[in-house]
């Protein structure tokens, strides 16, 4: 169906149908035109005759005049018959009125198919001359001849040409929308590849390419610069951290203490949100796949639903767990369980008192709650770093989460999708096999 749209397909399909309309209209032009020529030939052949006849004013003369034609005429091209003071001179028995038989005419041979045949009165005497019109029906089969010949092959050629070109050029502008559309998708080492041939889309292929190669770099200097500014945040707000707790020991006046716990809290948060950064620029690097081992999936999400249950419950929410069996998977036993807590702590927070299930089928795992859910548009900018929807500034939290259990998801091979539980949000992790 894609190939349909193809604009390749489009111009050669126009091209080839210009083409054939152009070479028929060219034809039929000519045919036309030596068609009324011959026409006008055989008319002028018969006038002649009828003419030459008519110059004659003896009866006598006449009828031996009709005689000589009649004589040297070939029967396929002329047929003649005068009828003057009772005697008849005549090419054949029976003139034709247009298509002849051959068994009327007393002649072995047959004749031309069609004639134009022509009356004259000659007073004295009525002529009647029959010219033959093969040479319209060999022009007409000539016609055919080139057509079938000339123009067919013609056109099969070329839309064979035609095929071998949209092919290879749909092949490339598919391969030029496959990797823009990965690269939109955030694969971001998506190349279109291969060889890139001399032409204006050989040249589009390597453009893209380059702009993938230096979007891939930007992005990767961005991260970098993220995890450095971290890096290197993390160590002195650690110190004023230790140094509050320091200040703490102290003899502080209760308005002091109140403030104090404030800034504890606050760099508490700070140094939270650093370290989730940090530990995500990590395993978008590939760390922790070094740590894999041997994880029993079903039994690490029902330790978890252990965990969450006091809190669920405090929280007014109901928390349900179903795991279907055993699943044996290969991960970090350490990740996945963030991954599973990040998702729980989520529908905790952001869909406060409904129904939560965690359940794990096949090999999907999978978290729904019955809160506001998030709207389709916004599902692939939660899972960035930092973004936080409109309705949840109010919440505590630093927007980490989902990116966090997105790194998680990919490093372990998994398919991470937010989806609509009707209410609420069903985010699925399925695992690979
Ligand atoms: N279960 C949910 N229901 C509705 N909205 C949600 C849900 N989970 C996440 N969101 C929305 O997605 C945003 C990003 O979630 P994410 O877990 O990354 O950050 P957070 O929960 O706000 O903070 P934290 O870093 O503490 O996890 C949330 O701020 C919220 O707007
Ligand atoms: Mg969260």
């Amino acid at each position: 169906m894609k190939r349909l749209r193809s604009t390749p397909l489009k111009l050669s399909v126009i091209l080839i149908a210009v083409f054939a309309l152009f070479i028929s209209a060219g034809l039929g032009m000519a045919y036309w035109l030596m068609h009324e020529t011959l026409g006008a030939d055989i008319s002028l052949r018969a006038g002649q005759v009828i003419e030459d006849l008519r110059a004659i004013p003896e009866p006598e003369e006449r009828i031996e005049r009709a005689k000589e034609i009649v004589a040297a005429s070939d029967p396929r091209a002329l047929l003649l018959r005068l009828e003057l003071d009772g005697e008849t001179v005549a090419s054949v028995r029976k003139l034709p009125e247009g298509v002849i038989d051959s068994d009327a005419t007393g002649l072995p041979e047959p004749l031309a198919d069609d004639y134009l045949v022509h009356h004259a009165d000659l007073a004295p005497g009525v002529l009647t001359v029959a010219v033959g019109r093969d040479s319209m029906a060999e022009l007409h089969e000539t016609f055919i001849a080139i057509l079938g010949f000339a123009l067919l092959p013609a056109l099969m050629l070329t839309s064979a040409i035609g095929i071998v070109v949209v092919r290879r050029t749909a092949a490339r502008v598919e391969a030029i929308r496959d990797t823009l559309h990965a690269i939109s998708q955030g694969t971001l080492d998506a190349r279109v590849g291969g060889p890139h041939p001399d032409t204006d889309l050989g040249d589009i292929s390597r453009d893209v390419d380059r702009m993938a190669e230096a979007q891939e770099a930007a992005t990767g200097a961005l991260r970098q610069i993220g995890a450095d500014i971290a890096h290197d945040l993390k160590t002195p707000i650690q110190r004023v951290a230790v140094r509050l707790e320091r200040l703490g020991d102290a003899d502080l006046p209760d308005t002091a203490r109140d403030l104090l716990e404030q800034a504890q809290n606050e760099t508490a948060q700070i140094i939270a949100t650093f370290q989730s950064l940090l530990q995500i620029a990590q395993l978008e690097g590939g760390q922790g796949r070094d740590s894999f081992a041997p994880v029993e999936l079903g039994a690490l999400v029902r330790d978890m639903a252990e965990i969450y249950e006091t809190a669920a419950e405090d929280s007014g929410a109901r928390l349900t767990c179903t795991v279907a069996g055993p699943l044996p998977v290969t991960g970090d036993r350490h990740l996945l369980s963030r991954l599973i807590a990040n998702l729980l702590e989520n529908a905790l927070r952001h869909a406060p008192g409904t129904d939560i299930r965690l359940s794990l089928a096949g090999r999907t795992l999978s978290v729904t709650d019955g809160g506001p859910g998030i709207p389709e548009g916004q599902r692939d900018v939660v899972l960035r770093r930092l973004a936080r929807l409109e309705a949840s500034r109010s919440t505590p939290g630093s927007g980490l989460g989902l990116a966090m259990v997105k790194a998680i998801a990919d490093l372990h091979g998994a398919t991470l999708t937010l989806g609509d539980a009707q209410p609420g949000l069903a985010v699925t992790v399925t695992l690979p096999n």
